[in-house]
């Protein structure tokens, strides 16, 4: 439909259409706060600064879900919880054995949460605790998927979990089969607290929809791993990894500020810039800059660290675009020897709390989530007998 065709619709009966839902609130919450102009966010009151610098992922899972940070007890309680669900049940690890070994991992990672719904935590007669506890499970129970299909997509055994560690920790265990170092462990610790909550984004926003229509967790956190998956999204980190290392292809032919004005001239995106709702430089992109500099001057990728970051100079300079997380976790990952194509199922092993948190939240104080459409087709025609179309 034209941009005059749409004006000429009745705006009393459709006030409000307003294409990719720009601005729109559809719900309250006390999950989180972005400040697009300054450039800030806030998960349940505390700024990502202050959680980047101080927390532990599993803290920031204890705060989505109660609003409030644990005292010690409560976080070893909660970490003992997430230890004793690391566990995948058998028919949802043969699945991930014999799948197709070239599949992309999000999709196994959809379809083995989705399997987990046969398979929950025991039930109570409270709907609420048995969500918070399946909260929990599929929490500690995602990061063990990614890791055992890349094992077994790479003919390796999968290696069993750890009854001890930090979410963070084990995963790498799992991945690698050999126990992560100290810096290790603090960097995929601190990327999944950057990435753990987010306001209402594409995927929170599947989540919270299919909790309104009353049906399970499992279902909502399985929705919303297939809407991270796409590159607008989540996606966008394995993107940006692809695009540096297609540079890296052309030798000494490379030049990011030629590729970045090509694209932009073609009229193409440069993933891992631009958001709907920051108009400023991505709080969480601060730090992960950080960490992918300090990472490539002690692995030896600084190469694709000064590429990056004429990338970013040549979109700031061109279109006044800042980048969003997406951009420089790719550059992290890499360092830490993490292939491209997993790099949205750690985002989707991080987001799980946010998900869950938002669950819990619409599930406490649900209405359907049931907006409009403008339809514009026809209306009423007179039907043709097939024979005479
Ligand atoms: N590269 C080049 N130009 C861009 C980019 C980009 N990455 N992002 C936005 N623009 C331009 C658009 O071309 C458009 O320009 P125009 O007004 O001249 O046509 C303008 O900025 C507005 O862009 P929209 O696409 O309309 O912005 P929208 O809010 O709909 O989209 C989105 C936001 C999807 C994130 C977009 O910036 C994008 O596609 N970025 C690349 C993919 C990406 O990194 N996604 C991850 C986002 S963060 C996350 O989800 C975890």
């Amino acid at each position: 439909m034209s941009k005059q065709n749409l004006q000429e619709i009745d705006t009393n009966e459709y006030p409000h259409l307003n294409r990719g839902l720009e601005g729109i609130v559809a719900f309250s919450t006390s999950k989180s706060s972005i400040d697009g102009q300054k450039g800030e966010l806030i998960y349940s009151g505390y700024n990502i600064d202050t959680l980047a610098e101080n927390a532990t992922f599993e803290e920031v899972c204890f705060l989505l879900w109660n609003d409030r940070l644990p005292d010690k007890s409560e976080l070893n309680h909660l970490k003992e919880r997430l230890i004793a669900e690391r566990n995948v049940p058998e028919p949802v690890l043969n699945y991930i054995k014999n799948t197709n070994k070239e599949a992309e991992p999000m999709a196994v990672l959809r379809t083995a949460t989705s399997m987990l719904a046969d398979f929950p935590p025991e039930k109570s007669n409270d709907q609420i605790s048995d969500f918070q506890n399946q909260a929990i499970a599929l929490t500690a129970q995602m990061p063990i998927i990614v890791a055992a299909f890349d094992r077994a997509r790479n003919g390796k055994s999968i290696v069993p979990p750890l009854d001890h560690g930090s979410t963070a920790f084990n995963f790498l265990y799992m991945l690698n089969g050999d126990e992560p170092g100290e810096q290790a462990e603090k960097v995929m610790d601190l990327c999944l607290i950057l990435h753990a909550e987010h306001g209402m984004n594409a995927s929170t926003f599947t989540a919270r929809t299919i909790c309104s229509t009353e049906s399970d967790i499992y279902s909502a956190i399985a929705g919303a791993i297939g809407a991270l998956k796409g590159p607008l999204h989540g996606g966008a980190n394995t993107a940006v990894m692809n695009m540096l290392l297609n540079l890296e292809r052309k030798g000494k032919d490379a030049d990011p500020v030629q590729f970045t004005l090509d694209k932009l001239e073609k009229k193409e995106k440069i993933m891992g810039f631009g958001h709907r709702v920051y108009k400023t430089f991505d709080p969480r992109a601060f730090h992960l800059r950080k960490m992918s500099k300090a990472l490539s001057e002690e692995t030896g990728y600084q190469t694709l660290n000064k590429w990056s970051e004429s990338i970013l100079k040549t979109m700031k300079d061109e279109k006044n675009i800042d980048p969003n997380v997406d951009f420089f976790s790719a550059t992290v990952y890499y360092s830490i020897g993490i292939k491209p194509d997993l790099y949205t199922c750690i985002f989707s092993m991080s987001r799980v709390s946010g998900w869950t948190a938002h669950f819990l939240e619409q599930a406490a104080n649900n209405r359907l989530i049931r907006p409009r459409a403008l339809y514009t087709g026809e209306k009423n025609l007179e039907w043709v007998p097939v024979d005479q179309r």
